[in-house]
């Protein structure tokens, strides 16, 4: 069930070495539940909050943060000092996510990474861990994209990657070098399983390789929503 975090974002430190002169300021990401249910969001850098439905969460960010991540958990339980546990994206039975945790598939994750390349934001949604709620994410001005992924994947999901509250990607469950793209002499391509997903949801990664059109640029100094079940 738990399997190492699989980063799909394009390294581009190097550049953002060479490029990025200004100090970066603060970013903000609304992250909001419109889930009929409630979800405890999870965020690295930032920890974790309960979100009840309509309820946001602003969490600030350096707008030169790269490897960021955000999902959603389901069905947690958590003690007042926040230890538990969740039925989907657990990461370490804590309600605050550390950096360097192994989360607990399936979840529906949104990646982005701030002033990197020509002072760009880069950011995607990634199905490489599977699908837990649906996800939209975008800039809060208007001019660059949202990318979302809305349709219920769990509704369809094959039974071989069914799990109580999600779907799960083909690698986690079948864990071989197609599905998880491990041999690192070989170029991965889609599968039976991760087109299931890319025709369900377009705009997301769904395969450790998938092509550079899953992943969307903004100005940097943008500031994101992120919205579970838009
Ligand atoms: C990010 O910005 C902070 C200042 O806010 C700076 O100290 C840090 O070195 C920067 N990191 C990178 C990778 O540019
Ligand atoms: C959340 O917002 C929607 C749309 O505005 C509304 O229909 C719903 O009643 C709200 N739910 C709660 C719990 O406030
Ligand atoms: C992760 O980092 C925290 C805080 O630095 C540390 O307490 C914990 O042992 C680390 N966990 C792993 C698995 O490395
Ligand atoms: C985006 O553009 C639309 C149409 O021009 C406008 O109604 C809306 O207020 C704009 N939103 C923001 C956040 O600027
Ligand atoms: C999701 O993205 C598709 C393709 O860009 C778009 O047609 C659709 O309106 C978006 N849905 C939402 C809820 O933003
Ligand atoms: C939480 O778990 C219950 C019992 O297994 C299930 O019926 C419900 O659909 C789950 N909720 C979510 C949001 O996954
Ligand atoms: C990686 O792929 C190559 C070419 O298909 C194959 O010869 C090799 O055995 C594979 N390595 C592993 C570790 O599976
Ligand atoms: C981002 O949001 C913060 C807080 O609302 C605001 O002060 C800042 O001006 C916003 N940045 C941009 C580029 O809109």
């Amino acid at each position: 069930m738990v399997v190492a975090k699989r980063l799909s974002l394009p390294v581009l430190s190097l550049f953002a070495i060479a490029l990025c002169i200004t100090s970066a300021g603060a970013t903000i990401i609304d992250i909001t539940n419109k889930c009929s249910f409630t979800v405890w969001a999870a965020a690295v850098p930032g920890g974790g909050k309960q979100l009840n439905q309509n309820e946001t969460w602003a969490l600030e960010v350096a707008s030169n943060t790269t490897g960021g991540r955000v999902w959603a958990r389901t069905n947690c339980t958590f003690d007042a000092s926040g230890v538990g546990q969740c039925q989907t994206g657990d990461c370490g039975g804590v309600l605050e996510c550390q950096p360097n945790v192994t989360v607990t598939t399936p979840y529906t994750l949104a990646e982005y990474a701030l002033d990197q390349y020509n002072g760009m934001d880069f950011y995607d949604i990634s199905l490489v861990d599977g699908f837990n709620v649906p996800i939209k994410l975008g800039p809060v001005a208007n001019g660059t994209r949202s990318i979302n992924c809305t349709y219920d994947i769990n509704s369809d999901c094959p039974n071989e990657l069914k799990v109580a509250g999600g779907c799960n990607d083909a690698c986690t469950v079948f864990k071989t070098d197609q599905y998880c793209c491990t041999n690192s002499t070989t170029t991965c391509e889609p599968t039976d399983y991760s087109k299931f997903f890319k025709e369900r949801c377009p705009d997301a990664y769904t395969y450790p390789m998938d092509d550079a059109t899953s992943t969307f640029s903004c100005p940097g100094n943008t500031n994101y929503t992120v919205i579970f079940c838009p």
